[in-house]
């Protein structure tokens, strides 16, 4: 399993010693969340931050963009050169065109699914993605509680993956703790995002070593 601690919980007063430490402590990617005011009721950080965090972190950024305007977010953020892009499935209306641009860019795209959002809808997107996220709350806040028919979701993500010989990893975000992390990895996803869970905890490395199973 690999771990993206999301930078939504940290101490954005420290934020150049967080971003330090999960990367010491063993994070795979740093997940950046950026959310508009518009697609979610709350408005995060934009490229000037992101900036600071792509020159201090040692790992990967993975960002998850919240918004109601894919392409002009996309665009602000290509240059930073995040090793994954991804977007809400539900807020775009040419998803396959908005992933070409990306790939031409040289980013990894991915595509976001709500909690309610069916895998069906990924049918005819599957291959072109090297990411599916899962939203396993409602996306807009950290520290949520964990939506459990996300397990059952993942498997049948899993199960289309295969049949569709795809080759996209899963992720899946929100309510990650090391009580849930053990049925994840038995439903098939690769990647757990968690925000609360590491930055809350007394030592990170311990955190985000219960979710490397
Ligand atoms: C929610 C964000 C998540 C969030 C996860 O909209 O996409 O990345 O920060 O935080 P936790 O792990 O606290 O649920
Ligand atoms: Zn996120």
């Amino acid at each position: 399993m690999y771990v993206a601690p999301s930078i939504l919980s940290a101490d954005f007063g420290k934020l150049n010693d967080e971003i330090t430490a999960v990367c010491e402590a063993g994070a795979d990617l740093i997940h950046v969340d950026v959310m508009d005011g518009h697609f979610v009721p709350n408005l995060t950080i934009g490229p000037v931050v992101v900036k600071s965090v792509a020159k201090i972190a040692t790992k990967p950024l993975d960002i998850h963009l919240m918004v109601d305007d894919n392409t002009f977010f996309t665009n602000l953020f290509i240059p930073l050169k995040p090793k994954f892009l991804s977007f809400h499935i539900e807020s775009e209306n040419h998803p396959l065109r908005l992933i070409d641009h990306i790939r031409k860019n040289g980013i990894s795209p991915g595509i976001v699914l709500n909690p309610h959002t069916e895998i069906s809808t990924l049918k005819y997107i599957i291959k072109e993605v090297d990411l599916v996220l899962l939203m396993s709350v409602n996306p807009g806040f950290g520290g949520q509680k964990f939506i459990p028919s996300i397990i059952e979701k993942s498997r049948e993500l899993r199960e289309l993956i295969y049949k569709t010989d795809a080759k996209c990893l899963i992720e899946v975000d929100g309510g990650v703790n090391g009580l849930n992390v053990a049925e994840l990895d038995e439903a098939g996803v690769d990647i757990v995002v968690a925000g609360n869970y590491v930055f809350s905890s007394q030592s990170y490395k311990a955190a985000i070593t219960s979710l490397k199973l």
